[in-house]
């Protein structure tokens, strides 16, 4: 013990050294927001923290660590949900955060695109955007935290997918430093550019394992200057994905979101924002908050009322309010965004990032939450979110009052059970979240042995080493 730790004071003095202090953070609770995930579920350390201010510093950590032996954990906002983004060895493991790295480099209106350094955080980036007429589509309820590089290190998804695709469909470039050191400008804006193989798309969603994304190009599209947004009540999720299914056809590409959110979700919210008010009358199933937007010439207005009244007459849709304001749409967004902090308020839970073709995915819900109550009817289910992209999170929260040994169990029940019928509908175990550690034994599994062979064959060729973000998505030998 005492070896370790004057090894890693060595470390940290060799660190020292090459990088100067002012990179540097050393001391145990100035690294412990860095050390710990959002949750607050996992607490650990690391021999540094390292903060580059510039690509320059980036590429000179990357070499001292390299010298010197140790693994680096990317960190942006670290809002990530499995665990991708802090360390799990803390002798061995710096953390790497380009929070400094907060630059907005250009916005080009005229191109429609943008390039922006990797810490900056995709709310302060949407916002600045904003100011020029302009719009960038991610938007998820961590959007005040969580930073660029991570958005694409994650191909983090959101509520606006349906229309605008995952972060990979809005990345034009990367900058990147490689593992040994190297710094590769790709940041091109070029929207069309077919020369050979799209390496960019390798580091995306990579959560950190190839390379450090220190710069991002990306498409911009015209700010929505009119946005309907509506809760409606429903009988089932069965009918929730029937109205998606008709929105796509009547709404004229312009849907923007379409939130499934059981009644739950309304308890779960007030608990974590009290001054909410129930925005509907009366008791529903099920519910869908829904976005029409767009800009220039398009009726959104008429739309979203003449869609209502056509699904209202046919009885798909029982009952809705439509925002009158800004402010009330922001107010109905607040429950959907609320929900998450609701749950994490309950403690410990199973979380999911599930997702099953559209057309199965009603069927897999009720036929995983029916197993759920026969096996484990304390707990409670809630599963909620991006169904029109066939993504569920089909959450399972542990009976209040459980010990943490009682929630584990719980949570490995859960998930198990869970993850065998999403089996058996060959679904994903992970719909946008990604693997990181959490999902790591889930991901190696299920995965056929030639995609190993294919993804141990690209990591040895970026990383031989196995030294960027190690024991995230995958080891060197397959979990047990
Ligand atoms: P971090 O948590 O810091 O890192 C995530 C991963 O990326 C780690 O593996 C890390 O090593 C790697 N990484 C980070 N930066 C870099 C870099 N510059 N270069 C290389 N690797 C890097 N996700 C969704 O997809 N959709 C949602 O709707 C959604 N909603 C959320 C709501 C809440 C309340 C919370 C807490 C999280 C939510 N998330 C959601 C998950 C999370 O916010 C996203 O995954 C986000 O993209 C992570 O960004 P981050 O900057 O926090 O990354
Ligand atoms: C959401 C996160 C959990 O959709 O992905 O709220
Ligand atoms: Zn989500």
């Amino acid at each position: 013990m005492a070896d370790a730790v004057s090894g890693t004071e060595s470390l940290r003095e060799k660190l020292k050294a090459v990088l100067g202090e002012g990179l540097l953070l050393t001391a145990q609770e100035d690294m412990q927001r860095y050390c710990s995930d959002w949750h607050g579920d996992v607490k650990s350390s690391a021999v540094a923290v390292i903060r580059p201010r510039s690509t320059e510093d980036v590429s000179a950590a990357v070499r001292a660590c390299a010298e010197l032996g140790l693994a680096i954990i990317p960190q942006g906002g670290n809002t990530g949900l499995v665990l991708g983004g802090t360390p799990d060895d803390p002798a061995r493991q710096v953390v790497m955060s380009l929070e400094r790295m907060n630059a907005i480099r250009a916005i080009d209106a005229d191109d429609f695109s943008a390039v922006v350094e990797a810490g900056c955080i995709l709310s302060e980036f949407k916002d600045a955007v904003a100011e020029q007429g302009m719009f960038f589509p991610l938007s998820l309820g961590a959007q005040g935290s969580c930073r660029m590089g991570g958005n694409v290190s994650t191909n983090a998804g959101g509520i606006n997918v349906l229309r605008y695709g995952m972060t990979r469909e809005l990345v034009l470039g990367l900058e990147v430093v490689l593992p040994d050191g190297t710094i590769w400008n790709g940041l091109s804006t070029l929207r069309k550019d077919n020369r050979g193989v799209d390496l960019k798309q390798l580091f995306i969603g990579a959560e950190g394992t190839l390379g450090i994304i220190t710069a991002v190009s990306v498409k911009l599209y015209p700010n929505p200057e009119h946005v309907e947004t509506a809760l409606l009540g429903l009988s089932s999720l069965d009918d929730a994905i029937k109205l998606y299914r008709r929105a796509r056809r009547e709404c004229c590409d312009l849907m923007s979101a379409f939130e499934f959110m059981p009644p739950v979700a309304f308890t779960l919210a007030i608990e974590a924002i009290p001054d909410l008010k129930m925005p509907i009358a009366g008791d529903y199933p099920a519910y869908v908050l829904m976005e029409i937007s767009g800009s220039g010439l398009v009726d959104t207005a008429d739309l979203m009322g003449r869609f209502l009244e056509g699904v209202m007459e046919d009885g798909l849709v029982l009952d809705g309010v439509i925002a009158s304001s800004r402010a009330q749409a922001q107010s109905l967004w607040l429950f959907r965004e609320g929900m998450n902090e609701g749950q994490a308020l309950r403690g410990a839970h199973m979380r999911t990032d599930i997702s099953v073709p559209l057309s199965k995915l009603a069927e897999f819900v009720a036929e995983a939450e029916a197993e759920l109550h026969a096996k484990l009817p304390e707990c409670l289910s809630v599963s909620y979110g991006h169904v029109g992209d066939g993504n569920v999170h089909l959450n399972v929260l542990p009976p209040d009052g459980s010990s943490r040994e009682e929630r584990d169990a719980y949570i490995y029940k859960s998930k198990v059970l869970v993850n065998e019928v999403l089996d058996r509908y060959v679904g994903s175990i992970s719909a946008e979240h990604g693997i990181g550690r959490l999902k790591r034994s889930d991901f190696e599994a299920r995965l056929p042995e030639v995609q190993r062979t294919m993804i141990m064959n690209l990591k040895k060729a970026f990383d031989p080493e196995f030294r960027m973000n190690p024991g995230c998505q995958i080891t060197l030998q397959a979990d047990s």
